[in-house]
């Protein structure tokens, strides 16, 4: 097994998000807006995955945000999208994205690394604790307060099946369970790679705890700062080591005016206001995912990419981001369009090179 993808030796790693579902990370009622039919996913993947892109996430959704176009309704399930994409695919890493309480730990182990063997070790696990009531009530499931506590039991579990020594009972809060076990172990030893996708003080802590990788939000470059000097204060009490890669969305184009156009249109003049309202108002009300300044300033970062970070201009400039973002101490960040397969392509041949001259990344 060689090295997985998120140990490569980029220093600034990319992966693209939410390709799984409809319109991406977007809230917007543009006709172009992202189908997430399984072909043209699949051919997101492979071009991802021969430019070198590091990692494949999926976005955790059982339900659409509402408003015209119900966005996010149409999702693939994260499992056995990831296991249909390992086998796509030969290099980059292929995550799927859980909700602690309504995947029961067992199962989780077992499909993950289900999917480690199918892609020959580039399985990686993005741990979501949940935020969205109405998910919640789908599965008649109550939010409780202690998300956190339930995710740390959640992840012993499962790295317990994964050492695979042998049956053990577990008496916790929240599980209790006899005889436990699963084999196959992944072939990532001792887990697949993990991160935890949160902002939250106690969402930090859980992943200082469980996670390789904090996945995170900021509104401007250089606050994530603060983020990351937190997050790493809180693993070197755990004597870890956690490193942070962060989420935006894209359009690039050959002039910054084009480019600014086209996000007003699809992110403004085009946006699912409904959707919109409704998304922030439960974000607002039900997650810590975004500093409060997020929905008082930012609606247009909500319609154009959920509350994500903006990179609208030419290739110079959104490498010249990627740059801050590296100097700030990022491990790398997620990218999403408006139509993946349209616009991938672009990206990989304008702003990778200039990624690669600036010493982000050798490949
Ligand atoms: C970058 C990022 C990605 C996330 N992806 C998902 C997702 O795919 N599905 C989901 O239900 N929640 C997702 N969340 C929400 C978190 O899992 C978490 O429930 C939310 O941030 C509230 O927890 P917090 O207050 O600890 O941040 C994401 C959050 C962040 C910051």
């Amino acid at each position: 097994m060689s090295t997985h993808p998120m140990h490569g030796p980029n220093r600034f790693k990319l992966g693209v998000f939410s390709a799984n579902a409809d319109g991406g990370l977007t809230l917007t009622r543009v006709p172009e807006r992202w189908p997430a039919t399984w072909d043209g996913i699949v051919e997101v993947a492979q071009m991802a995955d021969r430019a070198g892109i590091e990692f494949f996430l999926p976005i955790a959704r059982w339900k659409g945000f509402g408003g015209e176009m119900n966005s996010r309704e149409w999702s693939f399930e994260t499992f056995t999208f990831a296991a249909g994409i390992a086998a796509a695919t030969r290099n980059i890493a292929v995550f799927s994205t859980v909700h602690v309480p309504m995947v029961h730990p067992v199962f989780a182990a077992k499909a993950l690394a289900t999917v480690d063997h199918i892609s020959g070790g580039r399985a990686g696990l993005n741990i979501v604790c949940g935020w969205n009531p109405e998910e919640f009530g789908l599965f008649g499931l109550q939010m409780i307060e202690d998300r956190y506590g339930q995710g740390l039991e959640w992840a012993e579990i499962m790295g317990r099946i994964h050492a695979d020594t042998g049956p053990f009972d577990y008496e916790g809060s929240y599980y209790k369970l006899k005889g436990v076990s699963g084999r196959p172990a992944p072939l990532q030893r001792p887990r697949p790679v993990t991160l935890n996708a949160a902002f939250s003080p106690p969402g930090r802590d859980f992943a200082a705890r469980a996670a390789d990788f904090l996945f995170t939000t900021f509104t401007e470059i250089e606050k994530g700062r603060a983020t990351i000097d937190d997050i790493a204060a809180r693993a070197a009490a755990q004597g870890r080591e956690v490193g942070v890669f962060t989420t935006c969305h894209v359009v690039c184009r050959p002039s910054q005016a084009e480019a600014e156009d086209y996000y007003e249109h699809y992110a403004v003049a085009m946006q699912d206001a409904a959707s919109v309202d409704h998304y922030m108002g439960a974000k607002e009300k039900f997650s810590g995912s975004h500093e409060a300044d997020a929905y008082r300033l930012h609606r247009k970062r909500f319609a154009g990419g959920a509350g994500t970070y903006p990179l609208v201009g030419t290739p110079a400039h959104i490498a010249a981001e990627m740059v801050r973002m590296a100097e700030t101490g990022f491990a790398g960040t997620t990218v999403s369009f408006v139509n993946f397969r349209d616009e991938l392509p672009y990206f990989i041949a304008e702003v990778l090179p200039l990624l690669r001259d600036a010493g982000l990344r050798v490949a």
